[in-house]
């Protein structure tokens, strides 16, 4: 059988996809604002994911001039807050899809068939991995360990839902039913069933 050769992680600068003007909505700066002071006044820097975090869930993506706005709001510079967008890969800037769906491919994971579960993923959706499908509904990424290694390949949809044990074999009825049923159709957490949480 032949294999594709290993995908390496490289980090790479994202160059934003350009946006409207962006500021914080009354809500989200008054989130802002109320975290931000359990920082000393010289360490507002210390909030600068849960900033992020903000400004991404307001626009979807982080533009330059949501970024700008940032750090204005943490007092630093916005080459200081893109270091740290191009670091993380939950933070995007360009548009992604409704359900974004990131791989584990960690070595557990890895040994368990992540890769041939992202090739499957690739071919349903007809993407590669950093792409977003044309209707704007599947991102799909590849992430490193998600922490239930015993359970892989592991699948993080969006920043809250999570699938274990997704068989290459079972891609094409996972994203079928994640189409049709949305996050209904996903596992869950085993640790969140076992602590009786569902
Ligand atoms: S290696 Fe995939 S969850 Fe840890």
């Amino acid at each position: 059988m032949d294999y594709a050769p290993a995908r390496f992680h490289a980090s790479a600068r994202k160059l934003a996809e350009q946006g409207g003007d962006f500021a914080y909505t009354p809500e989200n700066q008054a989130k802002f604002d109320a975290v931000v002071q359990r920082y000393p006044a010289d360490q507002r820097k210390s909030a600068i994911l849960y900033a992020l975090y903000l400004a991404q869930g307001q626009q979807g993506y982080l533009s330059p001039a949501a970024m700008s706005h940032v750090a204005h709001h943490i007092r630093c510079t916005a080459a200081e807050v893109e270091d740290v967008v191009s670091y993380y890969t939950m933070f995007f800037t360009k548009p992604v899809g409704k359900y974004v769906i990131n791989v584990c491919r960690t070595l557990s994971c890895a040994l368990l068939g992540a890769e041939r579960v992202t090739e499957q993923l690739s071919e349903v959706l007809g993407i590669a991995p950093g792409e977003t499908d044309p209707t704007g509904t599947f991102t799909l990424l590849e992430v490193e360990c998600l922490g239930a290694c015993d359970r892989g390949p592991v699948l993080m949809i969006n920043d809250t839902d999570w699938h274990e044990r997704l068989a290459p074999e079972n891609v094409r009825t996972f994203v079928d039913d994640l189409r049709t049923r949305g996050v209904g159709a996903l596992t869950g957490c085993h640790l969140h069933k076992e602590g009786g949480k569902t």
